[in-house]
């Protein structure tokens, strides 16, 4: 099966408009002529449409995601951005359920599951994270978790959503930590994350794409991406150097 990777870069919350600019035109500059994989930026909101252009002028194939969306359609929800709102700046991602968010904000499965149905609803490809906490791998617990998780939005938006979504394994305990999972522990909750949705359907199970996130840099990224269930990655700190992101869109395998 041959799944064409996708390199993401998650900025959180970091950048300004001046900074992004430096980022677009370094990472414009040496951009491969030929991408071995997807690659995708997902500043904040804020700078969203100004990436699009910069990106546009560059005329570099690299797609937009936004960190976060409603799980409303539109009204009276201040301070939230919906899918449609992000579909018409040019988003084609969204990241949903990103750890930091169900941590730092309370977000639990059901609202996930609700943001992933939101997201596609308009167009959007969700990228779902998933991951367990240290305590709970300590505990035996990696699969329970990512189960849970999974099946939220399995269940309510069905397996076949899954044919346009995007699943990431991030453990948390290899987020902005220097410590990355090794390639076999990736490799081992891919393989399950691919097998819970095969069992519903295997051809959407062998045609996703599942990306691990979690301290990747250049260093790393080979190892990782040469796993036959890695296909990519959600890059945080080394997506904000553009040498390192780069590297890492280099070592993507197609
Ligand atoms: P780091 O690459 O900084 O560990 O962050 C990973 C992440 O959370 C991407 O969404």
């Amino acid at each position: 099966m041959s799944r064409t990777s996708i390199v993401a870069g998650n900025w959180k919350m970091h950048g300004s408009r001046a900074e992004n600019a430096s980022l677009i035109e370094a990472i414009a500059a040496q951009f491969p002529s030929t991408p071995q994989a997807e690659c995708v930026v997902c500043p904040p909101f804020v700078y969203l449409q100004e990436v699009a252009r910069l990106v546009r002028d560059a005329e570099i194939p690299v797609a937009l995601g936004a960190q976060d969306v409603c799980a409303e359609g539109q009204g009276a929800y201040t301070g939230e951005v919906s899918a449609a709102m992000l579909k018409d700046v040019g988003c084609g991602y969204v990241i949903v359920g990103h750890s930091e968010r169900r941590m730092g904000y309370g977000e639990d499965d059901p609202l996930v599951a609700r943001k992933f149905a939101a997201a596609q609803a308009k167009g959007l490809i969700p990228i779902l994270c998933v991951g367990e906490q240290l305590s709970e791998r300590e505990a035996g617990r990696t699969h329970e978790v990512v189960s849970r998780q999974l099946d939220a939005a399995l269940e309510l938006c069905g397996v076949e959503a899954f044919a346009r979504a995007v699943v990431a394994y991030e453990p948390c305990w290899a987020i902005g930590t220097g410590h990355n999972a090794t390639p076999e522990q990736a490799e081992e909750v891919h393989r399950f994350i691919r097998g819970r949705i095969g069992a519903r359907n295997a051809k959407i199970a062998a045609e996703a794409r599942i990306l691990y996130g979690g301290s990747v840099k250049a260093g790393n990224a080979g190892e990782l991406f040469t796993q036959p269930d890695v296909d990519g990655g959600l890059i945080g700190g080394a997506s904000l150097k553009a040498d390192e992101f780069l590297a890492i869109l280099a070592a993507a395998r197609r």
